[in-house]
């Protein structure tokens, strides 16, 4: 691990400092404070957004994702994560962390959980934000510059956000990814799902990042609730990770 992310997972981590990931960690330390401190590290990443951004538009490309398809399949199981007594009410607020132009809002705008609900989406790169508000014109939605979460909501989604770490060190990016869904579980009142590339594809490639599944389930386990299910193995490339309260 480098040396500037040990001492923010320290300040961030404080009991713990270098604890292995996985590793049970009491939930103390300003994770979003961290996350200030990492922002150097997700520059290469924000330039491949707005290149890639700028060649494919607002599409699945424009992001990296490979088809409409898939996006949609990733947003179902997802999605799974809302209680279904919110379903019903129909007045759940929703965080999308690395919300890119916007796709899961456009999944979720008919959705019944946000009949009278709230979504609100962040991302780190300006022109994917541009393309949200341009976009997206209802009075459900907002959109913020930021890489955390900075008011808490009821559910949280996270869907393809970790998988560019471009040149980052594989330590680095474990650390940051574990700060990042620290700082989101703090912002979070309900329940949380996130995905990751897993790192049991047969076919990886350079610049995206591989969890591995049990780091990841363990990590949520020991640091953020009892209540975690992993579901993996659904024909996509990632596994997915529901966080409950
Ligand atoms: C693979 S794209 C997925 C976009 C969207 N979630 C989707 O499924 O269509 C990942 C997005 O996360 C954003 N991102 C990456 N790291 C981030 C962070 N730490 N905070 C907020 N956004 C981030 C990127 O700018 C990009 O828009």
């Amino acid at each position: 691990m480098g040396n500037i992310l040990k001492k923010l997972f320290g300040q961030a981590f404080p009991a713990e400092g270098m604890a292995a990931p996985g590793e049970v960690v009491p939930a103390s330390g300003s994770p979003e404070a961290v996350l200030q401190g990492i922002k150097g590290m997700l520059l290469p990443v924000t330039t491949a957004y707005r290149i890639q951004y700028s060649k494919n538009g607002a599409t699945p490309k424009g992001v990296f994702w490979s088809n409409a398809d898939n996006v949609r399949k990733r947003f179902e199981i997802l999605c799974r994560v809302f209680d279904p007594e919110d379903i019903a009410r129909g007045e759940a607020s929703i965080i999308d962390l690395g919300c890119g132009y916007g796709a899961l809002y456009d999944y979720l705008k008919a959705h019944p959980v946000m009949h009278g609900g709230e979504y609100r989406g962040y991302d780190i790169c300006e022109s994917l934000l541009d393309a949200c508000k341009t976009r997206i014109k209802d009075p459900r939605a907002s959109f913020y510059l930021n890489m955390h979460a900075t008011r808490p909501a009821d559910y949280s989604i996270v869907s393809g956000t970790f998988n560019l770490k471009m040149d980052a060190n594989e330590a680095d990016w474990l650390t940051y990814t574990q700060i990042s869904l620290k700082a989101l579980w703090a912002q979070t009142d309900k329940a949380m799902a996130f995905n990751m590339l897993d790192i049991a594809d047969a076919a990886p490639m350079d610049g995206l990042y591989y969890a591995d599944p049990q780091v990841f389930e363990a990590f949520c386990r020991g640091n953020l609730s009892d209540n975690v299910t992993l579901v993996s193995g659904y024909e996509l490339p990632d596994f997915t990770i529901y966080v409950r309260r």
